[in-house]
């Protein structure tokens, strides 16, 4: 049996920007799996928003409420429109057609692509489509955004500028932010480093 995650404790402050770093098969997507209430853990304790697992049931409408998932790959829908694709989210809560309308159209400015709210994701570029990806995180408004290795299907540029939109973002929303990536900058960047190595934290930086 391969133990993903073996003897990992860690504890994550809220609004605090954490990059979860490590070698490929360490651990990171499992780790943030588990803080998504993904997937659960065979042993140990999960705490979220200063509560344990089992008060955190139904898991699906947590998630909805307070989580945002960023994705290598954008997992847009290709046959709605960009400004759909960030409404998405917000059918699990109860919210007017208008509202839903008005908060995509917000989320859509501030990653800059407003003006492509009728196109299809087809049409985007691969970094346009991450960004609307980001925008669809954001939709209701979660106070956790995980993200795994969301750049890692751009070149460095563009990359770049949606770690730095992905960053900027969660500032300025106070979120409490988790990214695994093989992006040694970013490390700069959070406030803290999380570093993964066969399912255990290596050093625990900064
Ligand atoms: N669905 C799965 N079934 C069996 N083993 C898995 C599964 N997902 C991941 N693993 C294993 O768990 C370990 C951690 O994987 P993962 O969390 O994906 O690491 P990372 O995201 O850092 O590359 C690896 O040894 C991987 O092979
Ligand atoms: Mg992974």
């Amino acid at each position: 049996m391969i133990k993903a995650l073996n003897g990992l404790s860690c504890q994550i402050k809220a609004g605090e920007i954490v990059a979860l770093t490590g070698p490929s098969g360490s651990g990171k997507t499992t780790l943030l799996s588990i803080m998504g209430l993904i997937d659960t853990p065979t042993q140990g304790e999960v705490w979220l928003l200063g509560k344990p697992l089992k008060e955190l049931k139904p898991f699906d409408k947590f998630r909805a409420i307070h989580i945002g998932f960023i994705f290598q790959l954008h997992h847009l829908m290709p046959h709605i429109n960009t400004l759909g694709n960030v409404e998405i989210p917000m059918f699990s809560l109860e919210r007017s057609h208008k509202k839903r309308r008005q908060k995509a159209y917000e989320l859509l400015e501030a990653v800059g692509l407003d003006h492509k709210a009728h196109i299809y994701p087809t049409n985007l570029s691969g970094g346009e489509r991450q960004r609307v990806a980001v925008a669809r995180a954001f939709a209701n408004s979660p106070r956790i955004i995980l993200a795994d290795e969301p750049t890692g299907n751009l070149d460095s540029e563009t990359g770049e500028l949606v770690l730095e939109l992905i960053l900027n973002q969660c500032r300025v929303r106070g979120n409490t932010v988790v990214i695994a990536t093989h992006n040694s900058e970013i490390a700069d960047r959070s406030d803290r480093t999380i570093r993964l190595k066969n399912g255990r934290i290596g050093t625990l930086g900064n």
